[in-house]
């Protein structure tokens, strides 16, 4: 599976068409349904103005209950209404998608999980421009997206969120160049090194795995799967 992948690792980015077989087994939007009544996943729900902040979620903590829950139906409004959103630790979810996770960590000395992004129209956001800190391979499941990644990475000097005014390109990202632009669809590979600076945007309903992938230092930092 992950041969093409191999050969093309030179720490740039870049894109296989048709990675993945069957990209639907492993998230849908029946995925979606079942895993709003999971207590134990977390959600983010992007603002669909321009700053794309994460919409407070009200929670609740419940007797014999560790973890805060979300409210779901708060969150299942949201999406309907047709925000973007964001889906935490789907990895452990799903057998076929803790596999994949697995051979990942089994090939590369890497930690990974996945989180989901997505949304049910075009106006339902994803991020804007940013870098991370992981490297990430993204696969769409579902639907078209549109991505720009550039040339640039964000420096070791700088951190994620603080410093915005040493980073104005964040303002207008057109001091910025442009490696490439992809349209992605489900079942396609975009590999983005650790802090190469990308924006997705969604061209309709659209469901994608993104899997960031930590480096570690030895076997026994992988998380266990
Ligand atoms: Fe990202």
């Amino acid at each position: 599976m992950f041969e093409s992948f191999i050969k093309n690792l030179k720490d740039e980015p870049f894109v296989i068409k048709n990675f993945l077989a069957n990209p639907e087994k492993y998230l849908s939007w029946d995925d979606i349904d079942r895993s709003l009544k999971n207590n134990y996943i977390q959600w983010e729900i992007l603002d669909p103005s321009p700053s794309r902040h994460r919409i407070p979620i009200p929670s609740n903590r419940y007797e014999y209950f560790r973890y805060p829950i979300q409210d779901q139906n708060v969150i299942r409004q949201f999406i309907d209404q047709g925000m973007g959103f964001i889906m935490l630790e789907y990895s452990y979810s799903k057998e076929i998608v803790n596999e994949l996770c697995k051979q990942i960590q089994e090939k590369f000395m890497v930690t990974t999980d996945v989180h989901v992004f997505g949304g049910k129209t075009t106006e339902s956001h994803s991020l804007n421009l940013h870098a991370d800190l992981a490297t990430n391979i993204i696969i769409p499941t579902y639907g078209k997206i549109k991505w720009k990644v550039y040339n640039n990475r964000l420096s070791t000097l700088h951190d994620l969120d603080k410093i915005q005014a040493e980073k104005p390109w964040l303002e207008d990202p057109s001091l910025l160049d442009i490696k490439f632009e992809v349209v992605l669809e489900a079942g396609d590979l975009l590999y983005l090194p650790a802090r190469v600076y990308h924006e997705a945007i969604p061209l309709g309903k659209r469901l994608s795995m993104s899997i960031p992938c930590w480096s570690v230092l030895n076997e026994s930092q992988k998380i266990p799967r």
